[in-house]
């Protein structure tokens, strides 16, 4: 089956709003769903400090607030941590209070609507195989982010599996993302070619793991993928993200709407 197909009724759909929740901002949008892109310029609001569930949604409400919105219109909201039917079952890269909360409920109390959460690399990564790198790619597609962590996204023929946590796959007895994500190049002040070597173990690894037939790479580091990517030598195909920043927003609200049809 192809994409297309699956996605027909997103492709229809009115409209959602995306929600991305991230270490230094919350920012939100209403997203156009037929073409995935944003109907209107996004708002952030700084994360609060510190980052409490409570704090967090109130922020989220303050951000849907800044605009007009129908009651009816979905809201999706993506999280840095495993999201099991709302609830958030770990915190690599945030506060440890977050496991065991039900995010839809808490944000849903603060803005009084209907509130779908997801994975952030989830939420990018069906926006990237539904408007973006991997649009109409056949097969099993994973997207890639290289950011704080590492977030990993599989989809196989235009289904999302959620909560494949492959940032954290055990590579010569280390953590994976904590040596191959971008912010351990920053933090260890890597070239380009160091890096690289990192990125080469890791992707090797996840394509013999996993045999994908597209690796979709993300993050904010994505826009410099013409330093990295040349330096990799995999019988995957590997492609940049086309929508960066903006895909986590894109893919928590088409998400949202597919959740509440
Ligand atoms: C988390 C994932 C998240 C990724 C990117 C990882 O540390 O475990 O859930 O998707 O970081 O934020």
């Amino acid at each position: 089956m192809s994409t297309q197909t699956l996605d027909s009724a997103v492709r229809s759909a009115p409209g959602a709003f995306g929600i991305d929740i991230g270490g230094s901002g919350i920012k939100g949008a209403p997203v156009d769903l037929v073409v995935g892109e944003f109907a209107a310029d996004r708002v952030r609001i700084a994360t609060p400090r510190p980052a409490t569930p409570e704090a967090v949604a109130q922020t989220v409400a303050d951000v849907v607030a800044s605009f007009e919105l129908p009651t009816e219109v979905p809201i999706g909201v993506t999280f840095p941590a495993v999201i099991q039917h709302g609830v958030a079952r770990s915190a690599a890269n945030v506060d440890d209070s977050w496991i065991g909360t039900n995010v839809e409920d808490v944000v849903a109390r603060a803005t009084g609507r209907l509130v779908h959460a997801v994975n952030d690399a989830d939420a990018a990564g069906y926006a990237e195989a539904h408007y973006g790198a991997a649009r109409n790619q056949r097969g099993t597609v994973l997207v890639v982010t290289l950011g704080t962590g590492i977030g990993t996204c599989m989809v196989v023929d235009g289904t999302l599996v959620p909560n494949l946590e492959l940032g954290h796959l055990e590579i010569d007895g280390k953590d994976a993302e904590r040596r191959a994500a971008d912010s351990a190049r920053e933090r260890h002040d890597l070239t380009w070619e160091q890096w690289a070597k990192r990125l080469q173990k890791y992707f090797s690894t996840l394509e013999d793991l996993l045999w994908p037939d597209l690796f979709v790479v993300g993050g904010g580091v994505s826009k410099k993928h013409h330093k990295f990517l040349p330096l990799l030598d995999l019988r995957t195909p590997i492609v940049p993200a086309t929508l960066r920043n903006d895909a986590g927003i894109i893919g928590a609200a088409a998400l949202a709407y597919r959740e509440q049809g």
